[in-house]
């Protein structure tokens, strides 16, 4: 790997894996914990912050409304909460790339006394915001998109806001964190439902935060195997503020998915994640590699701060085509590149379906990956809501574009390292929003095992006395 100098990287194909490393924390979870540390009644130190940009947008837009935010050490934030009295900002919130930034604070404010303008980078210029504009307007709030197609700048006049009943009509995590973060501003009680899981971290970080809420969950059918998910109804009462509490962030799923199928599609490889988020809602790149014939396990060794996580241990070995699709898709959105691309690597013919949500992430997604999976000798069949990817032919090192897309340019260096000759990827400045050390770690890959390293081990299997000789 060259350094990353003008904003384009050079990979070249890898040696086996066989290293431990941790990730940087959990982005959709620093994003929430910044905003419920915000809303609550006091100081909350928040340990193992992403400082990626997506997440220093949100921060920086919790400052713009007055909260005091401190950066003590790299990675740690104090937030003094103010049991969300905000002032009016100065200026427009830029949001940067970031949609999660956008949509939640329109939540948050949604309910507030003063108009409000968020803007966004020209990605977020172009993504969807009427999935939150439509439920909010419901509960009275007053906002609406400046862009055409009801696309950002957004501008919020705040205002009172009554408690609803909405029924999510995309799987969408930031649509339902919006508006539980503004039910917890209205008056009575807000209830959203769901139909496909979503990620359910401001559900978690709400309880941890002491904030009552009822989840609820519908299944048909009576006996245990086979009954299939209806819905899962959560409520909460409007007027509830958070307690202030200390908060640790868990390393980020999907920023190890990208060595994690480094590691599984290299037979002799073997990679150990430690401090990994694993919450159920977000572990779904585990089940497809295992599908895929990974050698997998996971080990919960905490779950104190509401959030389940642990270390993921791989053993490299040749995969096979799977199909992903249905009710999984939600569980591994922002997997599909890199799940793209270990279906190129594996044998047969891959099918992901259900997934349109793909053409309106940070780029269209979709088109990306096949026009980078084509790029290097793949066959790719593109479809509206997927693609179907027949893997299993040597990749060719190729140049190809990140379409300023983070999760495009780490998936496509990690194809690179199994391509033959050179893979230059263009525009890889993106890869800051998410994963700021992605280039540290892909260094250390490429050098290869480091001499006199032991094979790793999951450290909570062990005695104490072996834990010693770990290097
Ligand atoms: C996120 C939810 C998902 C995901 C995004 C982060 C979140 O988006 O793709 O990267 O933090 O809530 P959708 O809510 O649009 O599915």
């Amino acid at each position: 790997m060259k350094p990353a100098k003008k904003n384009v990287l050079k990979v070249r194909r890898a040696p086996r894996i066989e290293t431990e490393l941790v990730v940087p924390g959990d982005k959709s979870i620093s994003h929430r914990a910044v905003i419920l540390g915000a809303i609550s009644n006091g100081p909350c130190t928040i340990t193992n912050f992403l400082e990626g940009e997506d997440c220093r947008s949100t921060a920086q837009a919790m400052r713009q409304l007055g909260v005091v935010i401190e950066s003590p050490y790299p990675g740690t934030i104090v937030v003094e909460g103010n049991r969300g009295v905000f002032h009016p900002p100065s200026t427009d919130i830029d949001c940067g790339n970031s949609g999660t930034t956008m949509r939640l604070m329109a939540g948050l404010l949604s309910p507030q006394k003063f108009r409000c303008r968020m803007t966004g980078d020209p990605s977020l210029s172009l993504r969807p915001m009427r999935r939150v504009i439509e439920p909010l307007q419901e509960m009275g709030a007053r906002l609406r998109a400046e862009g055409q197609s009801h696309c950002p700048p957004l501008i919020v006049e705040g205002g009172p806001l009554v408690g609803i009943t909405y029924r999510l009509p995309v799987a969408s995590a930031q649509v339902k964190s919006a508006i539980l973060l503004a039910g917890l501003f209205a008056k009575g009680t807000t209830t959203v439902i769901e139909s496909v899981r979503s990620r359910d971290h401001t559900e978690r970080m709400f309880e941890y935060f002491l904030i009552k809420l009822r989840r609820e969950e519908i299944w048909e059918g009576r006996s245990l195997i086979g009954r299939k998910l209806k819905e899962i109804r959560i409520s909460l009462d409007g007027g509830q503020v958070p307690e202030s509490r200390d908060f640790h962030v868990p390393g980020d799923i999907s920023s190890a998915a990208f060595w994690m199928v480094a590691a599984a599609a290299q037979p002799g490889s073997r990679l150990l994640v430690k401090d990994v988020g694993l919450n159920p809602t977000r572990t779904g790149i585990i089940d497809v590699l295992i599908r895929m014939g990974a050698c997998l396990r996971e080990v919960v060794e905490s779950s104190v701060f509401g959030e389940p996580s642990g270390t993921i241990d791989i053993k490299g070995c040749r995969l096979h085509a799977t199909e992903v699709c249905g009710a999984e898709i939600p569980n591994v959105i922002d997997e599909i590149p890199v799940i793209a691309v270990a279906a190129a690597l594996a044998q047969g013919t891959t099918h992901i379906r259900d997934a349109k949500e793909l053409r309106v992430k940070e780029t269209d997604r979709i088109a990306a990956v096949a026009t980078n999976l084509r790029a290097m000798g793949v066959d790719v069949e593109e479809l509206p809501d997927g693609m179907s990817i027949t893997g299993g032919k040597p990749l060719k090192g190729a140049r190809m574009k990140s379409f300023g897309d983070h999760r495009i340019a780490m998936a496509f260096a990690i194809a690179g390292l199994f391509a033959t000759g050179e893979t230059v990827i263009e525009d890889i400045a993106c890869v800051q929003t998410s994963y700021p050390t992605f280039f540290e770690t892909l260094k250390k890959i490429q050098k290869g095992p480091a001499s006199g390293f032991r094979t790793p081990v999951i450290s909570s299997l062990l005695t104490k006395q072996r834990r010693k000789i770990l290097p």
